[in-house]
């Protein structure tokens, strides 16, 4: 199972069973906007499994492979027979077919990718209320070319006769698109049909009962016990000092490592906003000489990360030996972080079974596994945005809930080449003026990431009367979904300028801004 059994405290409503697709997570967090709980799990979770959580209902994702090639993922076919709904999608489809009997036909070299308009026939149960003619989202080689005994072709489009089947005796569906993505504009209505009018879910998945269920929960986890907590002022952490002061109250501790690598004033900030403001007790340890010390003369990137994460956890193993002793170390892990550790192993991009990946975390908050506490994570059946909702409704202010990404080794990553505790004043000081012009351009929520690279090669410039030789400046905005793919962020050219004029002006050591145009892929969205 891609999860321990912790995770199943709740049982989930709707069971995404995963075949390697890139959207299988996305199936989820649709099935959870319509409030009912999902999780992914493996095609190869056992009907003993699957019975013993007592989904409501079944969807099988898409995935890179043909039904027919040699290393094709094939669940259990038992599972048609177990009386509970089931929705395929794309090869989810097309595995119902090929094992119940049908013909799927193998692709003549022609795939259809892209938006098509959906031709219904039958508008009963899955597609109810569904717009004919609306749009849905393909990207299959393969096709159904006969349905099996006692399935009906719901719609079609020009290119795909079946392009949703059903056996409504059986509860059995099939759609050859992805109602998932939001190319598909009617996706959500499907998802809705059939997790609520075919699985007859409730919709009891809100922030309103997670935040009780598991206040409850920790409760009962923890009794008495000190739980310490390492804070690093994202969304995350914050929730998650937010949800067990409410929990636990003074039973937990928290505590913030300063590196040296922090924004401007942001450990200020941090220590004010909690303790004084939230009463959330929070203890500052200040190892910026240590971090510094360390990294003197070091200039390849991966080798300052690792340094940096070593430092982190020698700094914390002390610090909570004095604070302690403790018995639960609790951690923002969320849900994609859980999926992807122990996630399918089928590779998205060759089709190949491969084994179980193992999330290498670039968090310097990530902590080895041979620390002697036991762990609390309440957040780690939780999506990002689900986070923010949970935040929010915990009274943590947006301008935590909405803060842009910032990496565990914070500016240290934003420097190339040696760290100095020069270049990290003059980076400092630039990434203030970006993130104030571009919070007073109104910008700020729609960006992704917007921040300032230091690069340590020095320029000829002009100042007054005087030649100049110092560092550029690297502007980088992106906009993304999720970090996984960017686009540079359009950023209009009188912003462009105040944000130029500000930092040569008033960063001493600067004088020269670029703008980075470089999207990811290619390009990553930090510099390093
Ligand atoms: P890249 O540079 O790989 O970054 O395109 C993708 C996203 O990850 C963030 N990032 C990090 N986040 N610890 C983090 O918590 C890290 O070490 C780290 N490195 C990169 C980056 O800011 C972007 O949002």
């Amino acid at each position: 199972m891609p999860y321990s059994q912790s995770d199943c405290h709740r049982k989930p409503s709707i069971i995404i069973l995963d075949f390697g697709s890139q959207y299988s997570e996305l199936i989820a967090r649709r099935v959870r906007e319509t409030q009912v709980y999902s999780l992914v799990m493996s095609y190869t979770t056992t009907i003993k499994e699957i019975l013993q959580l007592a989904p409501k209902g079944l969807i099988l994702s898409g995935g890179p492979n043909s039904v027919y090639s040699e290393r094709a993922p094939f669940c259990d076919p038992a599972i048609w027979d177990l009386k509970i709904p089931i929705l395929g999608v794309c090869y989810g489809m097309q595995l119902m077919v090929h094992q119940l009997g049908g013909k799927v036909q193998k692709a003549t070299g022609k795939a259809e990718y892209g938006k098509a308009p959906l031709h219904i026939n039958d508008s009963n149960e899955l597609l109810n209320n569904v717009t004919n003619g609306s749009t849905m989202w393909m990207s299959h080689s393969d096709s159904v070319q006969d349905m099996p005994k006692d399935f009906v072709s719901l719609a079609y489009t020009s290119n795909t006769k079946n392009a949703a089947i059903a056996s409504h005796n059986r509860h059995l569906y099939g759609v050859q698109f992805h109602p998932e993505v939001v190319h598909s504009t009617e996706g959500m209505k499907m998802i809705r049909n059939f997790v609520h009018n075919i699985c007859h879910c409730d919709s009891n998945w809100t922030t309103a009962t997670f935040i009780d269920e598991s206040i409850e929960r920790v409760r009962e986890q923890v009794g008495n016990k000190r739980v310490l907590l390492a804070l690093s002022g994202g969304v995350d952490s914050s929730t998650l000092a937010f949800l067990l002061k409410k929990a636990i109250g003074n039973q937990l501790i928290c505590m913030f490592i300063d590196q040296g690598f922090m924004r401007k004033g942001e450990p200020e900030f941090l220590m004010e906003f909690f303790n004084k403001k939230f009463n959330i007790h929070v203890e500052y340890i200040n190892a910026r000489k240590r971090f510094i010390a360390k990294l003197q003369g070091i200039t390849d990137p991966e080798e300052k990360r690792k340094i940096i994460g070593s430092e982190f956890i020698r700094v914390f193993e002390e610090e909570s030996k004095r604070l302690g002793p403790f018995d639960y170390l609790a951690q923002g892990t969320l849900y994609p972080d859980v999926i992807e550790s122990a996630g399918t192993n089928i590779d998205p991009n060759s089709g190949e079974r491969v084994a179980v990946k193992i999330k290498s975390h670039h968090n310097v908050g990530g902590l080895p596994k041979d620390l002697q506490f036991k762990l609390v994570e309440p957040l780690r059946t939780l999506f990002k945005d689900e986070v923010r909702k949970v935040g929010r409704s915990l009274g943590l202010p947006e301008e935590i809930v909405k803060r842009h990404p910032f990496p565990g080794p914070g500016l240290a990553i934003r420097i190339l080449g040696e760290i100095t505790t020069e270049k990290l004043d003059c980076l400092r000081d630039a990434d203030l003026i970006v993130r104030e012009e571009i919070r007073k351009a109104g910008l700020y929520d729609e960006i992704w990431q917007a921040f300032a690279v230091l690069l340590p090669v020095c320029s000829v410039g002009v100042m007054g009367d005087q030649r100049t030789y110092a560092w550029p400046i690297v502007l980088r905005c992106v906009s993304s979904e999720d970090g996984m793919t960017a686009d540079w962020s359009r950023i209009p050219y009188e912003v462009l300028e105040i944000i130029s004029n500000r930092i040569v002006n008033e960063v001493s050591g600067v004088n020269r801004v670029v703008f980075d145009i470089t999207s990811k892929p290619p390009g990553t969205i930090e510099w390093e």
